[in-house]
């Protein structure tokens, strides 16, 4: 889906990507994501839950946490903290940028390609 690179930030495609829609699966430089609209914010965040790996691209968020469709728990779409009560990582997330030219993802340390 991504459809340009530039130093530092990969293209994902239009500002209004999403549409009216709340996640969107995306894959980019290989790696499976989806897009999240957390308010007036997009971020990015691995598409495999943590936990046992259900598909999050099938979970809803709401009032910025997404819900894992599996066992329900939930990650703050500001940090990927997971909700209270669970003991596994994190969901790791990636700044979006909406710039004029489009939804752009910034790669940086984590991403695969990048330096770690
Ligand atoms: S697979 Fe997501 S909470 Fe268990």
């Amino acid at each position: 889906m991504a459809d340009g690179r530039a130093p530092g930030r990969i293209r994902l495609g239009p500002a209004d990507l999403l549409g009216d829609r709340d996640l969107l699966p995306v894959t980019v430089a290989g790696r499976q994501l989806i897009l999240v609209r957390a308010g007036a914010r997009i971020v990015a965040a691995e598409r495999a839950c943590p936990h046992e790996g259900a598909d999050l691209a099938r979970g809803r968020c709401v009032a910025g946490r997404l819900l894992c469709p599996r066992h329900r728990a939930s990650f703050d779409l500001r940090d990927g903290s997971v909700s209270p009560g669970w003991s596994f990582r994190a969901l790791r997330l990636f700044a979006i940028e909406a710039a004029l030219d489009g939804l752009w993802l910034r790669t940086g340390a984590g991403f695969p390609g990048q330096a770690p």
